[in-house]
Order: structure tokens, then C-alpha cells, then sequence
């Protein structure tokens, strides 16, 4: 999609198929494009007894037009209340515009600036609406046999943004979100492909091919060396499964010599292995290895981008399955870093290679480290769909995910690790258990990953917020994309 930004004097007496204009309720509809047309559109809205409800669309079409305009129709776009709208309600609504292209039939439009309310941070808001008008077009349509054609489909094909006052910088803007955008729908790509076709090697591959694309080092570690290294927590998930696994590191050098780790959980499908699941809703557990493509779709933003920081990417890749080789409950397990774990339900499984990546993190010495996890429904059921747990060990590198974290409406909510719940997974036989009790296991499964850690580290627990099963505005079912923007928004501004 060609987006730009323009002021009306530039493309006065250019054709648009469309122009849209924003209506907050219960407000004169003001700031459209010029002056007939602000009168033909507060009468229309008025004639029309137009809700201006959020997201409600109201399209008139040239008939109803002086012959002077030359738009094919006009595009009202329901704003809400004035009160309500901020940077994530122009997200959504740059959704409801490029959703709505083939419905209505337009594949150019002008993007009036009715939203640039003076309560907003213009940047932020131009962005959040750029975001939105693209993250709004991402299909997954690799196994519908019946494609809509290429040619007869209408799509957003441009979008002129208007800005009264000068543009500049803004180009650079698009840029950038075109970049982040691209791998929003890498990490929702990976996501949704099924575990036959998702394998462990096959997610390598991919991260391979595309990292080294764009100069990021990758090294792909097979089950031979992962023994020999002793990830033994690792190897002990994918015991039951025939697929090898793959421990994948990414490596990008932006600059200076400090190093920042991000660790994503890559189980490309979860059975419970031993412990096994109920079948209900288990196809969902394809999506159980959301953090590893966040993490390989964030490291390949960031050096696209160029940022001028060090970041190591780590992603375990296994199946958890119940194989005749696999683990049972009560295995007694020594991670690489020498701690014994009594692995009491093999569910817990995505504790165990985060363990080995936490571990084996340390030789970057790294300045802070995130992991990014679907760890556990205790999260879900504590936050819904609509945050991230939040849980680590500085304050700081806490402050810096919630600042990003309102910036980019990838929300998270912090939740405490208080010495107390150590007791939770004290084990009779080793150091350590995978699990607690039935309470508090978000917090719990985080007590257990504090275990392996001596830096800076802040675990973000996606359970809930890596797939859907709705479509929301710009995130679509299936897998979302979840972090990708968290963690990109968190090194950009680190580089400051
Ligand atoms: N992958 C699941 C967690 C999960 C559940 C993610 C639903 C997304 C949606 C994880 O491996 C798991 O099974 N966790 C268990 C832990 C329990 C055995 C302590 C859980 O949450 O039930
Ligand atoms: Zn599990
Ligand atoms: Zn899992």
C-alpha cells in the first residue's frame, strides 16, 4: 500500500476514489477538506441521523456530490466520543478504512485530519493511523484452495494522509511502520501455519533464511549438540517427539558492546506429553510457539532498522509429545546450568527450554533479557485476552515494558514474585518442580524461570493475548503478532 502524506493544496483536483472524514458524536463535523465539502458532510450527517458511533461507517456516493469534488464517494467514519478517542482508537479506525475497500468498492483514498485532536500526540496518533490502515490488510489464505483473485479484488492500493502545516519526516515514519508491519504478519505467518507443516527444522529454516537476509547471524543447534551441551531441560521436553528439535540463536551487531537478550518459547505444538491434555480447543496449541516468532519476527525488524544495538535472539524449538521415550512425571532432569528438576507434569514444558535459554543467555552477559512465552492459562485466566502477565526482577526494565507497552497498546500487567511463592515449587527429590500448586501458576511458572537467571529479566506471559479467535480491528484470528511492536518500541527507544 502506497501511503503518503500530502496537504490539501497538493492534491486539490487530483482523483480519489474516496475521502474519508472522521464524526465524533455529538460533535459539528469540522476540519474535512475544504469548505464546501465540510458543508455537504455536517448536513449529510445531520440528514442522515448518523450515530458517529465508534467504527460505524456512512458512505455516500458522487450522485449526492457537486461535480466539483472529485471523489467517487465520501467515507464517514464514526470516531466515537471525543472524550474516549485517543492514539489506539485511530488504530482501529486505520483498520476500519483499508477493511472496508472492498465492501465499498474504493482503492485510493484521502485520509482527512479530522482526528488530529490537540489532546493527542500528533506523532504517536499519525503512527497508531498509519499502523492501522496496514496492519488491517493481513490475510492467511495459504490453504484456501479457492483464492479471491488477484486482479478482480479491490484493495487499498493508496492512502493520502492530509496534514495542514508541513510533512516532513513523516515519510520516514511510513517507512518504519511498513518494516514493523511486515514483521507483525512474519510472526502471524509462522503462527498460524499447523505443526505438520511448522515443524522444529522447518521454523529454523525460515529463521535462517530471512535473518541472514538482512545480516543477522544465525546458529541452529540439532539435538546432537544440544546433548552435548547439556541442555538437558530442552532435550527432556522433546524426548517423546520423532521431529529434532532445534535451539535457534540470532545474533545482531548494531553497535557498541553491550548485549540485550530476547528468548522466545518455541513449542511448535503441545500436547502435555505425558500429562496429557484434554482434546477440547487442543488445535490451538499449535500457537505454543508464539514467543519464538515473535522474537525471530522482532530481531529481523530491528536490523532491518538498523538499530545501533546488540541483540541476541534465542528460540528452543521442540514438539511436547508422548512418545514412548518421553519424559514422565517425576523424571528428575539437570539443566545445562546444573540445576536438578523434578519435571512433575510435562505440561509445565515450557519452563524447561526457556530454563536451558535463560542459561545459556549468560554468555552474552547480557545488559537485560526479555522472554516472551504462551506459558501458562493461569495467565488467561488471571488477565483475559487483553493483557500480558508481566513479571521480573528490576524495576527499571519494568518501567521501560509498560512505557512501551502504553505506546503501542500491547498491554501487559504486572504480577508480583514475592519470595513467598519459592514454597510453591520446593520438590521433595531435587532443587526444584515444574509446577506449584493449583493457585497463582502465572506467578509460579515465573518463580520457577527467576531460578535460572543473574541478570536483568522481565518475563511477558502472551497465554492470552498470542492468538484469537476473533477479529479485532487490526488484529486478525488466529495468531496476532503479539510483542513484535512491544519489543521493537522498546529498542528504538533505547538507542535515545
Ligand atoms: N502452552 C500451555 C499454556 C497455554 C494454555 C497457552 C492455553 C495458551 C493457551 C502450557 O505449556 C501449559 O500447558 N501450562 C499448564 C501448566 C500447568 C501444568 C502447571 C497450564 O497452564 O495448565
Ligand atoms: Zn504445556
Ligand atoms: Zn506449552
Amino acid at each position: 500500500m502506497k501511503i503518503s502524506v500530502k496537504q490539501v493544496s497538493e492534491v486539490r483536483g487530483e482523483f480519489f476514489d474516496a475521502v474519508v472524514v472522521f464524526s465524533f458524536e455529538g460533535k459539528k463535523v469540522r476540519r474535512v477538506f475544504d469548505n464546501s465539502l465540510t458543508k455537504i458532510v455536517s448536513e449529510i450527517v445531520e440528514r442522515e441521523k448518523f450515530s458517529s458511533k465508534f467504527g460505524e461507517l456512512l458512505v455516500v456516493y458522487k450522485y449526492k456530490l457537486p461535480r466539483s469534488l472529485r471523489f467517487n464517494k465520501i467515507v464517514i467514519l464514526g470516531a466515537g466520543k471525543e472524550e474516549k478517542f485517543d492514539s489506539e482508537a485511530l488504530r482501529k479506525l486505520g483498520s476500519v478504512i483499508s477493511k472496508n475497500a472492498e465492501k465499498y468498492n474504493y482503492s485510493s483514498v484521502v485520509v482527512t485530519d479530522g482526528w488530529a485532536l490537540k489532546k493527542l500526540d500528533y506523532s504517536l496518533a499519525f503512527r497508531a493511523l498509519v499502523e492501522g490502515l496496514i496492519l488491517g490488510t493481513y490475510k492467511f489464505d495459504r490453504f484456501m484452495s479457492k483464492k479471491e483473485e488477484d486482479g478482480k479484488k479491490v484493495e487499498l492500493r493508496e492512502a493520502v494522509i492530509l496534514r495542514r502545516g508541513g510533512s516532513v519526516g513523516f515519510e520516514e515514519v511510513v517507512d518504519k511502520v511498513k518494516v514493523v508491519a511486515e514483521s507483525v504478519f512474519l510472526a502471524r505467518d509462522l503462527q498460524n501455519l499447523p505443526s505438520n507443516v511448522a515443524t522444529p527444522s522447518y521454523i529454523a529454516n525460515i529463521a535462517k533464511e530471512e535473518c541472514e537476509k538482512v545480516g543477522v547471524r544465525v546458529k541452529v543447534i540439532g539435538r546432537d549438540e544440544a546433548e552435548s551441551m547439556g541442555m538437558n531441560l530442552f532435550l527432556a521436553v522433546a524426548r517423546g517427539s520423532e521431529e529434532e528439535p532445534k535451539f535457534v540463536v540470532m545474533e545482531y551487531e548494531g553497535g557498541g558492546d553491550k548485549w540485550y537478550g530476547i528468548l522466545g518459547k518455541g513449542i511448535t505444538f503441545d500436547t502435555g506429553g505425558i500429562s496429557l491434555k484434554p482434546s477440547e480447543k487442543m488445535e490451538e496449541m499449535k500457537f505454543d510457539m508464539s514467543g519464538a516468532a515473535c522474537i525471530i519476527a522482532t530481531i529481523i525488524a530491528i536490523a532491518k532498522l538498523k538499530l545501533k544495538v546488540n541483540v541476541v535472539g534465542i528460540t528452543p524449538l521442540t514438539e511436547n509429545m508422548p512418545g514412548g521415550r518421553a519424559t514422565k512425571p517425576g523424571d528428575i532432569v539437570r539443566g545445562m546450568g546444573g540445576i536438578y528438576v523434578e519435571i512433575v507434569n510435562t505440561d509445565a514444558e515450557g519452563r524447561l527450554i526457556l530454563a536451558d535459554a535463560l542459561e545459556y543467555v549468560k554468555r552474552y552477559k547480557p545488559e537485560f533479557v526479555i522472554d516472551v512465552a504462551t506459558l501458562t492459562g493461569a495467565c488467561m485466566v488471571a488477565l483475559g485476552y487483553e493483557a500480558a502477565g508481566l513479571m521480573g526482577n528490576d524495576d527499571q526494565l519494568k518501567r521501560i515494558i509498560k512505557s512501551s507497552s502504553e505506546r503501542t497498546f500491547e498491554r501487559v500487567w504486572e504480577l508480583p514474585l514475592w519470595d513467598e511463592y519459592e514454597e510453591y515449587i520446593k520438590s521433595n527429590f531435587a532443587d526444584v518442580k515444574n509446577v506449584g500448586n493449583r493457585y497463582g501458576g502465572a506467578i509460579t511458572a515465573a518463580m520457577f524461570l527467576k531460578k535460572f537467571v543473574d541478570y536483568k529479566w522481565a518475563h511477558l506471559d502472551i497465554a492470552g493475548t498470542a492468538f484469537s479467535d476473533k477479529e479485532k480491528y487490526y488484529i486478525s484470528k488466529g495468531g496476532t503478532g503479539f510483542g513484535v511492536r512491544l519489543l521493537l518500541d522498546i529498542f528504538e527507544n533505547l538507542e535515545k
